[in-house]
């Protein structure tokens, strides 16, 4: 009998592939910059039983119609917002991401963001880049403190919780906004629950954890840019959808807020002629807030396990629940 077709929708190292060939047959796209194009994932997965997936990849009714032997999509990411879970449960499909293992490297990114935002770091790198440093001088670059200072924490899981882990160190105050009271890190970390107008009110930094949703669709937009404080930063390391980016242009432009880190954006890929890209009070990251060797080898090797398990019968380690 012919192998089950494990589709990966992105070149993976080999030594993780590996780990799949001697019981499946592995077709995989075999670029590492380009997304598969949509016709050849329609193509490719009428034959798959499984496929390792990238968040670049659109997994809606019109796709899944294709898809008469698939058991599981296995996303490397801990979002799945690119695929419709409700549309693979009712077809028996799987989907699996990768939480946990990105849990610490992305807070990591996203306080380097946060930091990075408030003492004009890339703004200070250009300056030498483009030999425009003529002396020392004592307000050049000056930017703003961290710590000490509040931070807003919106969308309280496991990457939210370990921010404020990192804000603990800075002696920051912490809020948090979430669906659920986080009894434990308020215990832990001191954080307060605050609600979002209150959060966005008092916060210096605000931060994006949040997934993407339809309750969370464009929820940063101009009424809540305008009850931050003139002086904050907005923060988002989860997903562009949240924010509306017209009115964080604005409010960034008109000042209503002093500037944003953004590793994410709602049309991704952005380039340099992004409006938000231009904003020197902008610090504007290619989505890369699991991007180590190690935490990517380690979501690579999730997805592959949660694929074996599945073909398996067994349960996969990480579900998604819809
Ligand atoms: C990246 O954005 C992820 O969801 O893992
Ligand atoms: C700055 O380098 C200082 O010495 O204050």
């Amino acid at each position: 009998m012919a192998k089950p077709i494990v589709y990966v929708t992105r070149k993976l190292p080999t030594e993780i592939i590996s780990e799949l060939t001697e019981k499946y047959q592995v077709k995989m796209w075999e670029e590492e910059e380009v997304p598969v194009p949509g016709d050849v994932l329609m193509k490719e997965i009428t034959q798959a039983s499984a496929v390792l997936s990238m968040l670049t990849d659109t997994f809606d009714e019109e796709v899944l119609n294709m898809a008469s032997q698939l058991k599981v999509i296995a996303n490397l990411a801990v979002g799945y917002d690119n695929i419709d879970v409700k549309a693979c449960e009712s077809r028996g499909i799987t989907v699996t991401n990768t939480p946990d293992v990105l849990t610490e490297t992305t807070a990591d990114l996203t306080f380097g963001l946060l930091l990075a935002t408030a003492r004009r770091i890339p703004e200070s790198v250009d300056i030498i880049r483009n030999d425009q440093w003529k002396t020392w001088s004592p307000y050049m670059m000056a930017g703003s403190d961290v710590h000490q200072k509040t931070i807003g924490i919106v969308g309280m899981g496991a990457i939210g919780e370990a921010v404020a882990k990192r804000a603990t160190g800075f002696d920051m105050d912490i809020l948090y906004h979430n669906r659920n009271r986080k009894p434990k890190a308020e215990e832990k970390l001191g954080a307060s629950y605050a609600s979002l107008e209150e959060l966005l009110a008092k916060s210096d930094f605000v931060v994006s954890m949040l997934p993407l949703t339809k309750e969370t669709k464009g929820m940063f937009d101009a009424q809540a840019f305008d009850r931050m404080k003139q002086s904050a930063f907005f923060i988002n390391a989860s997903r562009g959808g949240v924010v509306n980016e017209a009115d964080l242009y604005q409010a960034i432009k008109d000042e209503k807020i002093r500037g944003a880190g953004l590793d994410v954006f709602a049309n991704e890929p952005i380039g340099s002629n992004h409006p938000l890209a231009q904003l020197d009070r902008v610090v504007a990251l290619p989505h890369i807030g699991s991007s180590t060797v190690d935490t990517r080898n380690r979501m690579a090797m999730l997805c592959v396990e949660n694929i074996k398990r599945v073909l398996d019968g067994m349960e996969p380690l990480t579900p998604v629940k819809n």
